[in-house]
């Protein structure tokens, strides 16, 4: 007999579950969290924010290395990581614990326990946590993603050895690794690069495709991999990593380049080579909601294939970013509450928050026109702000407008230099709003900044 019951069920408390709990709960809802770890899902407790943090604290050292060349001297910089990881721990524990007043605040009830969903009713659905039911109008799925495990030899043993760990594990280490091979030149692998190579281990990526970050726009691939090399991050290019095999402190990551097999000695691996979807265990099955490759199948309005159930955040495989997650959250329960919205998937802004920083929103060239859009692209080098000249010493920054010719509105924007993560929502508003150069021309920049950089380049686009 279900012992209590709900208009909403979300199962997963990290940015998208969260999120909407909020958003449906002010929508007049009835709704319960389930979380089985911590508030705030991958992204507050071992993705986004732990690795801010530390790459701030990166970041100071790299200032303080680098502080010659501004008229500066620093001697004897330092940093003690254990002490970086222990401040982590605490800005962490305090963003979760302002989740959990935010949820108590909108009057969600949270439920720390594992949740499964059980079957249908007249009504909507059961949902088991604790050994409780529960009864639900509606369901959201929101329970993330976590670290893809390709089928390497020797991958699985190295990982329960701690010699391969994933971002979960290496955030929580003491001591830094004296040589660290990052498999797959991503997002994290690379954001994990940055930070171990300013604090002193020597770091190689091994990454299978020709180029690093992705679907990164090439040139600003090019130019952070020049960044990484000038400061002594080794990469491999080409090279698919086919078995692991060691114990912490004395391992070997194993790959394929040009045909040959070449071993790379390491003290540790971090297996960064994607991330797939958590459907497994939660009752999907019992209900019958469609997944396609793992993940859960939802529409433009976040619907999956059951009505009464909504899924949202990394659990669909789109983006899997948590900015993603945020709307698709809210979207789904606007769905719920019989209001009309949409993701807008072309003007979701992307970061990487290495130093420096990488940032962009919407088309490429390339995708532009393989998506049949007659786009054109033009490059302007952040030398043009005077206010990047003042903080960069031979900074190679750039800022890439891809426009449609046709119509001359804004496509895309894609920037790697300083402030890029917090100047790229301006630009991803110009992709949402479709707006032409010649608008944005007539928008005033605040002066002196490295933004001001976005503006130029459309007076330099005949
Ligand atoms: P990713 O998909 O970004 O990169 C994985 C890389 O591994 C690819 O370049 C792939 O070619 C390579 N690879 C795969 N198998 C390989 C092999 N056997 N040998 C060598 N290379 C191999 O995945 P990542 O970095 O794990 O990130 C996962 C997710 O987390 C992404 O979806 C990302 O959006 C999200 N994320 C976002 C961040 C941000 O927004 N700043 C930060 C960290 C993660």
């Amino acid at each position: 007999m279900a012992e209590m019951k709900f208009d909403l069920l979300i199962l997963g408390g990290g940015p998208a579950g969260y999120n909407a709990a909020e958003r449906a709960a002010e929508g007049g809802l009835k709704t319960a969290v389930f979380e089985e770890r911590a508030l705030g899902g991958v992204c507050l407790n071992e993705g986004c924010i732990p690795t801010k943090t530390l790459l701030y604290s990166a970041k100071i050292l790299d200032y303080a290395h680098h502080g010659d060349a501004y008229g500066v001297t620093v001697t004897g910089a330092s940093i003690d990581h254990a002490k970086v990881v222990a401040r982590k721990d605490k800005v962490v524990k305090k963003l979760v614990s302002g989740v959990g007043a935010k949820m108590r605040g909108a009057g969600v009830t949270v439920v720390s326990a594992s949740a499964r969903i059980t079957g249908k009713t007249s009504s909507g659905f059961t949902v088991e946590a604790d050994g409780k039911t529960y009864e639900g109008a509606k369901i959201l799925v929101c329970t993330g993603s976590e670290a893809a495990m390709p089928p390497i030899p020797g991958l699985k043993e190295s990982y329960s050895a701690s010699f391969a760990v994933t971002n979960r594990e290496i955030l929580d280490l003491t001591t830094a690794p004296k040589r660290l091979a990052v498999i797959g030149g991503g997002v994290i692998g690379l954001e994990m690069a940055s930070y171990f190579n300013s604090i002193g281990s020597e770091v190689t990526v091994v990454e299978m495709l020709d180029k690093i970050a992705g679907p990164t726009e090439k040139d600003i691939s090019a130019i952070l991999q020049k960044s990484y090399e000038k400061r002594g991050v080794k990469f491999l290019l080409g090279a698919k990593v086919t078995a692991v095999e060691g114990k912490p402190g004395a391992g070997v990551v194993r790959y394929e380049k040009d045909g040959k097999t070449v071993e790379l000695p390491c003290d540790l691996a971090l297996i960064s080579v994607g991330r797939r979807a958590r459907t497994a265990g939660i009752g999907l099955d019992a209900v019958g909601v469609q997944l396609n490759r793992g993940a859960v199948v939802t529409d433009e309005r976040g619907r999956t294939s059951v009505p009464g159930i909504w899924a949202a955040g990394d659990v669909n495989g789109k983006l899997m970013l948590a900015h993603t997650a945020y709307r698709e959250g809210e979207v789904a329960v606007s769905d719920m509450l019989g209001k009309a919205d949409r993701v807008d998937y072309r003007s979701i802004p992307s970061v990487i928050y290495t130093n420096p920083e990488v940032a962009s929103v919407g088309e490429t060239v390339e995708s532009a026109k393989a998506a049949g859009i007659d786009a054109a692209e033009f490059t302007l080098p952040l030398q043009y702000s005077g206010r990047y000249v003042a903080e960069n010493e031979n900074g190679d920054g750039i800022v890439k407008i891809v426009y449609g010719k046709q119509h001359r509105e804004i496509l895309g924007v894609h920037m790697i230099g300083s402030y890029a993560s917090e100047i790229i929502y301006g630009a991803a508003a110009m992709v949402a709003k479709k707006q032409r150069i010649e608008d944005v021309e007539k928008l005033v920049f605040p002066h002196p900044t490295v933004c001001e950089a976005i503006r130029e380049a459309m007076f330099h686009i005949s």
